[in-house]
């Protein structure tokens, strides 16, 4: 049972103040997102492999994701942003955040790309994203589901925004019964992040409106990454 935040039902100042603060950092190998550096490379390529698996495409093909319209949630310095339009030629491709630090840092890394119409990055909230309904094939939340306020909410605004059958991709590292629980679990908690289990993600995404959901816990890379694909039903 996911068990709903009581801490924060809207954005916490604070907490986007401490992202946007960070914002220097993002593309800094040795700075304190290091560790992101350090995972990114392999993150998306096992992003491309699910990505293309799903939509039936050959991930050894330089554009695999050729034409896709993707969401890059919570995207930080927009790092993933630009590899994916590398991957999707004639998609498009959109970061949202709720850090302008990071957003200001995001476009002026993809100012090429934003300039040619191919990506677009927005400041905003996963609880209200600034998209119309059914937009994006592929929605990625990488590193961040933690930090959402009402996850129950956020998952179905997730699901507003993409078209039906299209798919949510959420890479986690610290979760309830991973490798990294007990290093990270206690900072976690002191900054109110939530804390799931892979059942627990599971049943979110199930109760949030998501279908032929997959939990994947990648043991040895240290990470969890579930799947689901938005139901055309509406579960309000
Ligand atoms: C740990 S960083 C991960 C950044 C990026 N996805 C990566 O993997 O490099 C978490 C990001 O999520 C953003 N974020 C957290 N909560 C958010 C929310 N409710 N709405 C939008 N963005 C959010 C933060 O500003 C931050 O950029």
């Amino acid at each position: 049972m996911v068990k709903e935040k009581a801490r924060k039902s809207s954005v916490d100042a604070a907490e986007v103040e401490r992202f946007s603060r960070h914002a220097g950092d993002w593309w800094n190998p040795r700075g304190p997102m290091a560790a992101l550096h350090k995972f990114n490379p392999v993150r998306l390529a096992y992003i491309r492999d699910q990505a293309a698996m799903r939509f039936e495409r050959d991930p050894r093909s330089v554009d695999c994701l050729k034409g896709l319209r993707m969401l890059d949630i919570g995207c930080g310095g927009g790092r993933t942003i630009q590899k994916l339009a590398g991957m999707a030629t004639e998609g498009r491709i959109c970061g949202v955040d709720y850090a302008s630090g990071s957003v200001a840092v995001s476009r002026s890394k993809n100012a090429g790309l934003i300039e040619s119409g191919h990506v677009e990055i927005r400041e905003g909230s996963v609880s209200q994203l600034p998209f119309p309904d059914s937009m994006f094939d592929l929605a990625l939340a990488v590193e961040t589901q933690y930090y959402w306020p009402d996850l129950v909410n956020d998952m179905k605004e997730v699901r507003r925004v993409l078209k039906p059958g299209g798919r949510l991709v959420v890479i986690a590292e610290t979760y309830k019964g991973g490798r990294m629980d007990k290093l990270t679990a206690p900072a976690m908690k002191l900054l109110g992040s939530s804390h799931l289990s892979s059942d627990d993600q599971r049943n979110l995404f199930l109760s949030t409106g998501y279908d032929d959901v997959q939990i994947i816990e990648e043991k040895k890379r240290g990470w969890i990454c579930a799947i689901g694909t938005s139901l055309n039903r509406s579960i309000r």
